[in-house]
């Protein structure tokens, strides 16, 4: 296709403009319906949500705070049904309690608090008119809390380093917390990266062992972190009580929609890191390779590849897919003079450990065991010489063109106060606009190559890059988060703390042909709400509103949004479904 002939099928739309409003704005000739909000129902029996009269046990039986990642899986055999499974990350404790102390929860708001982290597996209703989606609320619907028991799958389990005061044997965990992005699996299945977990512990100052204490400093553990203060009620959650307690979360976990009843799994052969989510790619000959980041600032890209090959419809092989196989992580080498318009190189994978199909696990590390590795994985990479990235958030590969996307999101450290400067695929000091990555990984392969495909920011600016497009014609994007793909290919990027003066936001990237790098803006979410979980369908979209009204300190106790229920209500994290009028393709 020619510059000439307009935007790629899937991106034609009118551009949303960047504004500060407190809605939820959408392109001309769309429109839009919340599909579920925090408090409403999902189990049966449980009460419509009421503000002032919240019980631990009505959470747990309506939808979780501030939504994550969403998916959406087919019910089989079942038309226009499906299971929309979405992860519930944090709580904001200020804006979910009138009169709510900092810091000082009572017992009944932090067993509510507790209850209102996990994950949601609702039925959900289509429609043949448009774009809505009904919960249907009956059996098939799941809530996993805070305290819901998981097995802990790899080479950590039954290891002395997750045993603790509740579980001698390190097996069983209870509960997901600091759920942040996922993916859903060629199998059907849900995953949902485990990434703050230090923000729920308490007691970091009084752990006197050397060797746990900088294990616990190199996670970001810290006296100040803990704002949920859960430990006052739950001693599992005092690192001086517990210690081993905090070694049993960070994993990715998998749940299996389909089945209620069924233990939800925690995948230690995966490494334990700050996991923004994990998605598969499935090569030739079957073999799965799941790539996953970690979010903080100077972490790094993992992949994981397994030696089990998928089977078509047997659930509990493919369950055990994520036990078996080599975890690596991602070296990056320049090639080429640091340019954002012309960064560009190759790179290499480092092995971590290799777990057999019986079991037994080796590490690749000197002086650390497998277990280790599994537990304390960004001590592994450290010794591995890993290259030091700008915040990996999601990252994706592409469903046809063999190439991976992730969203390095910002990091405004990059080059202060004697922290690492710019490199090829982290260009700029102080990095307060972020990037997306786009690599060309020989995926079962310890090789790569990359390139930058967008390097974020005000467009006026020389420092950014869009692909190589007009940057006249671009919606400006700051932030990227999340990342996913529409049935055309496109690339969709949702942000998360645009530093441009405009509420956060859902775009699409062109990635092939003379419009590459083409950059749109679908919509834009409520004030200082984040954009997550975008579902990008043939003629749905579903965004999940994150934190809507929350300033990034957690402490706001007056609220600036109103949405979405409007007067003076309290905001509410929801889940929305657009839809073009009269049904038709979107972008189309
Ligand atoms: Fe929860 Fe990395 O965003
Ligand atoms: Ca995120
Ligand atoms: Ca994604
Ligand atoms: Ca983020």
């Amino acid at each position: 296709s020619t510059a000439s002939s307009g935007p790629l099928e899937g991106m034609r739309f009118d551009p949303v403009m960047p504004n500060t409003d407190d809605a939820l704005r959408i392109p001309k000739g769309y429109q839009q319906k919340v599909v579920i909000r925090w408090g409403d129902p999902v189990l049966p029996g449980a009460p419509e949500f009421n503000f002032d009269e919240q019980t631990p046990e009505a959470q747990a039986k309506q939808f979780g705070f501030n939504n994550d990642f969403a998916g959406l899986i087919p019910i089989a055999g079942e038309k226009d049904k499906y299971y929309l499974v979405v992860n519930q990350e944090y709580t904001t404790e200020q804006f979910m309690f009138r009169g709510y102390k900092e810091k000082e929860p009572t017992e009944q708001q932090a067993r509510i608090s507790m209850a209102a982290h996990g994950i949601t597996v609702l039925e959900v209703a289509g429609s043949s008119k448009d774009g809505s989606l009904t919960p249907v609320i009956g059996p098939r619907n799941r809530r996993i809390t805070a305290d819901t028991p998981f097995r802990l799958t790899g080479p950590a389990a039954g290891t002395d380093l997750v045993k603790s005061k509740a579980d001698t044997a390190g097996t069983t965990i209870h509960g997901t917390i600091a759920n942040c992005s996922g993916g859903i699996t060629p199998w059907g299945t849900m995953l949902s990266g485990e990434e703050n977990f230090p923000d729920y512990f308490s007691g970091f100052g009084k752990v006197t062992d050397k060797t746990a204490s900088e294990r616990l400093d190199r996670y970001g553990f810290e006296d100040d972190a803990d704002y949920h203060q859960w430990s006052r009620y739950e001693s599992r959650f005092d690192l001086d009580k517990d210690p081993n307690e905090a070694n049993r979360f960070g994993y990715v976990v998998e749940v299996d929609p389909t089945d209620p009843k069924s233990t939800p799994l925690k995948h230690s052969a995966l490494g334990r890191l700050k996991h923004e989510s994990a998605n598969i790619h499935v090569t030739a000959d079957g073999t799965v390779v799941a790539y996953t980041g970690d979010d903080e600032r100077f972490e790094y890209i993992y992949k994981f590849v397994s030696s089990r090959k998928i089977k078509d419809g047997d659930l509990r092989h493919n369950m055990g897919i994520l036990t078996e196989g080599t975890l690596y992580v991602a070296e990056f080498s320049s090639e080429k003079p640091v340019s954002v318009d012309d960064a560009a190189g190759s790179g290499r994978w480092h092995k971590l450990m290799t777990v057999a199909s019986d079991g037994s696990a080796t590490s690749h590390i000197k002086g650390m065991t497998a277990a280790e590795v599994a537990v304390f994985t960004r001590l592994a990479a450290d010794k591995a010489g890993a290259t030091k990235m700008d915040r990996p958030e999601d990252i994706e590969p592409h469903p046809t063109n063999g190439k991976v996307y992730c969203a390095l999101t910002n990091n405004t450290k990059r080059g202060v106060d004697g922290k690492p400067g710019p490199d090829a695929v982290n260009p700029r000091n102080e990095n307060k606009n972020g990037q997306i990555l786009e690599m060309t990984d020989d995926h079962a392969g310890e090789t790569f190559t990359w390139d930058l495909l967008l390097v974020c920011g005000d467009p006026n600016e020389a420092d950014t890059y869009y692909g190589g497009f007009d940057k006249t014609q671009v919606s400006p994007i700051s932030c990227p988060d999340n990342v996913a793909f529409d049935p055309h290919g496109n690339l969709w990027i949702s942000t998360d703390g645009n530093a441009l003066d405009s509420n956060d936001g859902l775009f699409a990237v062109a990635l092939e042909g003379d419009r590459r790098g083409e950059t749109k803006q679908f919509l834009t979410v409520p004030r200082a709400a984040e954009t997550c979980g975008p579902i990008i369908g043939d003629k749905r979209v579903i965004v999940c509103v994150q934190h809507p009204g929350e300033e990034d300190d957690h402490s706001a106790d007056k609220p600036f949004s109103h949405w979405p229920d409007g007067g003076d209500s309290q905001p509410r994290p929801a889940v929305v479904a657009v839809w073009r009028d009269g049904y038709g393709p979107i972008g189309g």
